[in-house]
């Protein structure tokens, strides 16, 4: 199978779409900060286009697709902010297109007549904690590359792809001299994969309702230098 990644176009949303959906079907974070019983997926399908077609405009939005097959599916895909320097600030554009991005999720509450199965209070706990551990542990002036989705369909999990998408970034990252950093909600087995890239455990960050818990795994990796 020779799969290339290229970069995320108009045309691979909906089969990007379909990957993240069922690549995260099962994962821990997305099962607490998701009501089951009111998943909507239609409403997260919505919320994910609008993601990714800023992504395409503002982010390092990667799918990888089987050479060999012309129009072949989406089989995996991948999602990193670039490095942010803590002197420079955010440009206009950048935070131009945040505010779109908040209008067309605004615009998808009124359609779909809410969010869908998403705990808004448990997202926002999620992120004020994510702020509190990058600003514990994001200590690089250069800034991050920041992942945010890494997701293989899982009938072509465990076949390199992943490790495919991922690299693409740190190779970049290591040429630029730049750390990268993730979040995984599954310990086995992200931890030991990402481990396997060179990330190292930053932080075991708890995010808290009540009794429910959901634990995520934040880690960091220095460029390599040869
Ligand atoms: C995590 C995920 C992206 C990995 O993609 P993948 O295509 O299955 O992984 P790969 O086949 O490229 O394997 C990458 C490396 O991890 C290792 N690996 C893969 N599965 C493993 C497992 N179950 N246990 C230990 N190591 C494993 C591989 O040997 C490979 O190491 P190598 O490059 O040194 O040989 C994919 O499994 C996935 O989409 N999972 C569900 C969504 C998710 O959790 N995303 C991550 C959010 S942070």
């Amino acid at each position: 199978m020779a799969i290339e990644v290229v970069d995320l176009t108009e045309a691979d949303i909906p089969g990007a779409i379909q990957v993240i959906q069922q690549a995260f079907a099962d994962d821990p974070y997305y099962r607490w900060v998701f009501d089951t019983s009111t998943f909507n997926k239609q409403r997260n399908y919505a919320s994910l286009s609008a993601r990714c077609h800023w992504g395409i405009r503002n982010a390092l939005f990667q799918v990888a697709k089987e050479t060999s097959i012309p129009g072949s599916s989406v089989l995996g895909v991948s999602c990193w902010l670039a490095p942010q320097p803590a002197s420079q600030p955010e440009s206009w554009y950048s935070w131009t297109q945040s505010w779109i991005l908040s209008f067309s999720q605004l615009y998808n509450n009124i359609r779909y007549l809410g969010h869908g199965g998403l705990r808004t209070n448990r997202y926002w706990t999620w992120k004020q904690n994510q702020q509190d551990a990058q600003a514990q542990i994001w200590d690089d002036p250069r800034g991050y590359y920041f992942c945010n989705i890494v997701a293989v369909s899982p009938e072509a999990q465990g076949k390199g792809i992943g490790g495919l998408l991922v690299k693409k970034v740190l190779k970049m990252a290591d040429e630029e001299g730049i750390k990268c950093y993730l979040e995984s909600s599954k310990n086995v087995p992200n931890v030991q994969i990402y481990e396997r890239m060179g990330f190292k455990m930053s932080k075991e960050m708890e995010c808290r309702d009540g009794d429910d818990v959901c634990m995520l795994y934040c880690m960091v990796r220095n460029p390599r230098t040869q």
